[in-house]
């Protein structure tokens, strides 16, 4: 098992590199203890998993990530146009298997221990599980990747989720040949690191 850290740095936002080998079930169930082990506001564990191993849905899925890729790429000047067109956005053909999580803030309400103020504080929660969730697909020597290419009625009517549940994240995971050690936005020149010292104010957003 790598160190904490090197799970960190080494994870990735894997698109390419899947190669659809076999997920153990065990496996996946360790992946989304971890992700059901993450903090949420008042313990309202606002989060479900949806495993999608049924190709024709994903097909249906890749097909409307295909759709919404190029309603994107209709905004954009040609010269990001071109650089978009070098980027795979999804791996949900080639990936093994898709974990869909999903955020209903009807979960523990109405008295949500501090969400009262802050509505959002249910959806951090769930982008905590997710996060949980990619680590621990990366320490078990998985891929995952992020498609957020997509309408959420179309999810939530391809999938049959409730009247009020939201989609938060498609996760494509699986087995890969290797991680890259550069995201790939970065190695297409689309956008690159910011250095963290641009990033820590120090006293307020003024003091550096
Ligand atoms: C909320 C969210 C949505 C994302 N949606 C997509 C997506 O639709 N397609 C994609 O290729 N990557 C997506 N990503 C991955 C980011 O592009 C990626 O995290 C970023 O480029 C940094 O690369 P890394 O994750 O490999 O460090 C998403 C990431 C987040 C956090």
């Amino acid at each position: 098992m790598p160190e904490f850290y090197d799970v960190i740095f080494e994870r990735r936002d894997v698109r390419g590199e899947f190669t659809g080998e076999a997920v153990p079930e065990e496996v996946l169930l360790r992946i989304l203890e971890a992700a059901h082990a993450a903090p949420s506001v008042g313990l309202s564990q606002p989060w479900d998993f949806i495993v999608v191993r049924d190709r024709e849905v994903r097909e249906a899925f890749a097909d409307h990530v295909q759709r919404e890729r190029a309603v994107f790429a209709a905004t954009l000047d040609a010269e990001r146009a071109a650089t978009f067109a070098t980027i795979k956005v999804d791996g949900v053909r080639e990936s093994t298997l898709s974990v869909v999580v999903t955020y209903d803030p009807g979960r523990g309400a109405p008295a949500v221990l501090g969400r009262h103020s802050i509505a959002d504080a249910g959806l951090y929660s769930v982008c905590l599980a997710i996060q949980n969730l990619w680590l621990a697909a990366t320490a078990e020597d998985l891929g995952v990747g992020w498609v957020s290419f997509y309408r959420e009625e179309f999810v939530a009517g391809l999938l049959g989720i409730p009247e009020g549940v939201r989609p938060v994240a498609w996760l494509c995971l699986g087995p890969v040949t290797h991680r890259q050690r550069v995201p790939d936005l970065e190695r297409k020149g689309w956008r690159g690191r910011v250095p963290l010292a641009d990033l820590v104010h120090r006293d307020g957003w003024r003091g550096r």
